[in-house]
């Protein structure tokens, strides 16, 4: 059997991840109400069927105002938990280890939809109206943006609520991993980043300040979420070259999320400022490993890589050379859902057929042979 560290196993917790190479969250923007509709039962089950060791689903609201935009699914609800639990399910059926990545938008929801131009909802149709969005500090993204609320204690201890509950319903619902969603500028990096937060109180100001409550809303989780099934924190890395949170802060950050109870740190960057996800860092292939490299060394904590990772080699290069444990992908998996697959059998793996549905698989057996006599002379 070759031996590809790509295609080794991943324990963590009770959960067993059958190689590295996760499905990226990625907002579908196709939800009413926050609920789950046919459109992402099939879009994940595409992913189930893939091969991956294990996926998250989007950036999912623990509140209505907690969302980016009206198209997000949520999870402020029990009437969401049957939709939920039918992706839960088919990830579980095709050995797929299920994740859900639950989110708090912040000062950074009320957006429209990226196809209708990714910023604040400023127009009121009434079919789709804006809302108050709520932050550390009164300090809008930029200034063509609406200013968010100051949130009170109250607010506070409403938001930490709300976050637990998501959690019991993510356990009701199926799910085997929670990622919490801690990165590109929404509420948690809000509350971390010292461009976003300004408070006096003791949400802000020192470092211990800055990330007290991400750690209040971890303890409230790990109060209603099995201790057997793992946490993944998703942080932006940097906020950008030269202004906020450093990767050095995010080292700290990364040490102080372990001690809390952290199993992965989901290592992107960016969104404080400028654009809702990426860094204003020159983007190459693979732009964000340095980071889960440093995060995995420095912190000694386990990390996902995430950003351009696009061919088996340098993916299986990233997990051969410790570089992170898991690498998460977003649109290369849309491009291609047999990307697992198609790396299997670039590295000859001998189960490579393993990563497909039986019922593909089999026929694909044939076509080998088929095309092996077809290759021969007359
Ligand atoms: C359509 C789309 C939706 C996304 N939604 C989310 C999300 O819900 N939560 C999140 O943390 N990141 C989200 N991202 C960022 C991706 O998870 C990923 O970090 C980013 O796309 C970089 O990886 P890639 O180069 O493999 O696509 C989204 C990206 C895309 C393209």
């Amino acid at each position: 059997m070759v031996n590809v560290p790509l295609f080794s196993s991943f324990n963590i917790k009770s959960k067993i991840l059958r190689n590295r190479i996760v499905l990226s969250p990625m907002c579908q923007y196709k939800a009413k109400d926050g609920k789950i509709d046919e459109w992402h039962l099939q879009h994940y089950s595409r992913f189930a069927f893939s091969g991956l060791g294990a996926a998250f689903i989007e950036a999912t609201g623990v509140s209505p105002e907690g969302r980016i935009g009206h198209g997000c699914t949520g999870i402020w609800s029990d009437d969401h938990v049957d939709g939920l639990s039918k992706i839960a399910k088919v990830f579980k059926e095709y050995n797929c280890v299920s994740g859900i990545q639950l989110a708090h938008a912040g000062r950074k929801a009320s957006f429209l939809r990226p196809w209708d131009g990714a910023s604040p909802i400023i127009k009121d149709d009434g079919i789709e109206p804006a809302w108050q969005t709520i932050g550390p500090s009164a300090i809008p993204i930029n200034e063509k943006s609406p200013v968010p609320k100051e949130m009170t204690l109250d607010d506070i201890v409403k938001v930490r609520n709300e976050f637990k509950e998501g959690a019991q319903r993510a356990d009701k619902a199926g799910f085997d991993i929670i990622e919490i969603h801690g990165a590109h500028g929404y509420l948690l990096h809000s509350f971390f980043s010292p461009i976003s937060n300004k408070r006096n109180d003791q949400y802000g100001g020192s470092f211990e300040n800055r990330i007290r409550f991400a750690l209040e809303i971890i303890a409230d989780i790990k109060s209603v979420w099995p201790d057997n099934k793992p946490i993944f924190y998703r942080l932006s890395s940097i906020d950008a070259p030269g202004e906020g949170a450093t990767l050095e802060d995010n080292v700290k950050l990364a040490k102080a999320l372990k001690l809390a109870g952290i199993d992965v740190i989901d290592c992107s960057s960016g969104g404080i400022t400028g654009s809702p996800v990426l860094t204003k860092s020159k983007i190459i292939p693979g732009f964000q490993v340095p980071y889960s490299e440093k995060i995995k060394k420095d912190a000694e904590i386990s990390s996902m890589a995430v950003g351009a990772i696009i061919s088996a080699n340098q993916a299986n290069d990233i997990i051969a050379n410790n570089r992170a444990d898991l690498v998460a992908m977003g649109r290369e998996l849309l491009a291609d859902t047999q990307w697992v697959y198609k790396a299997a059998t670039h590295f000859n793996l001998e189960n490579a057929k393993d990563y497909l549905p039986d019922s593909y698989s089999f026929y694909l057996s044939r076509r080998d042979e088929f095309l092996d006599r077809a290759a021969k002379p007359a």
